[in-house]
């Protein structure tokens, strides 16, 4: 008798690395359902579009996509095939039946806590029920549903920890997308960090939408990000640790300390600031204010001088002057980051500021460019700043290069170097010989050890 040749399934995914890592479980998910990855939608029998709906646009994007899977799943059917489709993320979340009633191709819509589901959605669909829409927050733990992690190729892994936020910024679909803040229990997430290191990976980055808000339940009670880091420090095998996206507010004396005293975690924080305004980021509910940020970032540098900054920025948000933009750009000096976000604001309807008199388009523009411009100096700057030190790279993969791997430095930056295969998934010392806007290379040195010199 011969074996059920796998279903070919492609995942194209937007936005954020909370969906990369969703995509990743929604893909071991249904490998157990009889699915196999594939790197294209052309064949697919099913095709899921992972979506993001934080910026402008969205949605539109996403119909446009369906437009195009339309042809691929006609194609199919005159080859006399089927090809499934499903939506998923934040724009299945936000729009629902509607995506089915504009594009009646779609046979699934898929809410961000209902990935579990996925699997007795496709049998619904085989048992002839029609498209299936499910967009509710369900009661059971999605996390606990979804299979274990699977064999991982690459040494770092993203981790979910936490979900949702009560932030509620005004310029943000999360807190309706994604809904109330919260975080998963320190065992489970204890759990697939181990399982995790089984697979060979030596780096988690612990991800969240507003992630040091952090408060899973633990042994002894309520359990802080801070905490958490602790432990997953003391798992055997992971070496490294990150952690994203979070909200200065919640930056607390404990995870500041952590960071002085782990060194497994890593000296990169992506602490989003938004503006540099005092006025503006009241108007955009913040809760903070650029002296309160720029101190606390004094803070951190104080226990941890070497850490490479990250932030996220929105120019032209309404009522933003020039006076308002050249603060974000005097605070983008103060703090010298090392990488950079920036995005022109995009009313989000639903969102408070969405029906405030609007910045005029080609202001925008205009505030992008500049601003981009500032954060590419500091970006070099801090690039160049790195040549002639030596750091410890983790090797993830091949380069284009023949004999050449690529790694991540203790600072998120690639790092290209020729060394040997055997070096692959280790944690190896480089002299950074050159700094590029968006990488450096280097030259491994010293001892590698014998297992891989
Ligand atoms: N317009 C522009 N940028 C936005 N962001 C979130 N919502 C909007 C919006 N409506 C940006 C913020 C946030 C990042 C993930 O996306 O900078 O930190
Ligand atoms: Fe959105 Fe982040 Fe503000 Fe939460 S803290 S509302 S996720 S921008």
């Amino acid at each position: 008798m011969n074996a059920i040749p796998p279903k070919k399934l492609f995942i194209r995914t937007y936005g954020c690395q909370m969906n990369v890592y969703d995509s990743e479980r929604m893909s071991e998910a249904l490998t157990g359902a009889g699915y196999e990855a594939v790197d294209t939608p052309d064949d697919a029998d099913l095709v899921l579009l992972n979506t993001c709906h934080i910026r402008e646009k969205a949605a539109e994007k996403v119909y446009s996509e369906l437009g195009r899977i339309r042809k691929l799943a006609d194609e199919k059917a005159e080859r006399g095939g089927t090809m499934r489709v499903g939506v998923t993320g934040c724009v299945a979340q936000a729009e629902g039946e509607e995506i089915v009633r504009r594009q009646p191709l779609v046979d699934l819509v898929v809410g961000p806590q209902a990935y579990h589901r996925l699997p007795s959605m496709l049998d619904a669909l085989d048992a002839g029920k029609g498209a299936q829409v499910v967009t509710d927050f369900p009661t059971e733990d999605k996390f606990e549903a979804l299979p274990r992690r699977a064999r991982r190729a690459l040494p770092s892994a993203f981790l979910s920890v936490q979900e949702g936020c009560d932030k509620f910024c005004a310029f943000c679909v999360v807190p309706y997308t994604r809904g109330a803040e919260f975080s998963r229990p320190v065992a489970q997430v204890l759990a697939e960090a181990r399982r995790l290191a089984e697979t060979g990976v030596r780096e988690v980055t612990l991800l969240g939408q507003n992630v040091n808000a952090y408060h899973g339940e633990g042994e002894g009670g309520t359990c802080s990000l801070a905490d958490l880091i602790r432990q997953v420090a003391g798992v055997e095998g992971i070496d490294r640790i990150r952690y994203t996206t979070s909200h200065p507010n919640d930056m607390d004396d404990d995870l500041i300390a952590a960071h002085a005293e782990l060194p497994e975690l890593m000296p990169y924080l992506h602490l989003p600031v938004q503006s540099g305004s005092d006025r503006i980021l009241k108007a955009m509910n913040r809760k903070h204010t650029a002296d309160s940020y720029l101190r606390l970032i004094e803070r951190i540098r104080a226990v941890r001088p070497d850490i490479a900054m990250s932030g996220d920025f929105i120019v032209g948000f309404p009522g933003e002057t020039d006076a308002d933009f050249e603060a974000t750009l005097a605070l983008i000096d103060a703090i010298g980051y090392a990488q950079a976000f920036s995005f022109k604001y995009s009313p989000r309807p639903g969102t408070p500021a969405a029906t405030s008199e609007q910045v005029p388009e080609p202001v925008k523009e205009d505030r992008l460019a500049t601003l981009n411009d500032r954060l590419r100096v500091h970006q070099v700057r801090f690039q160049e700043a790195c040549i002639g030190r030596v750091m410890p790279v983790l090797f993830e993969k091949t380069g284009r290069e023949p004999g050449q791997l690529v790694g991540r430095s203790p600072y998120l930056q690639p790092v290209h170097v020729y060394a040997p295969e055997t070096a692959l998934q280790q944690i190896v010392p480089v002299r950074i010989d050159a700094g590029f806007p968006n990488s450096l290379s280097g030259t491994v040195i010293g001892a590698m050890s014998p297992e891989h010199a």
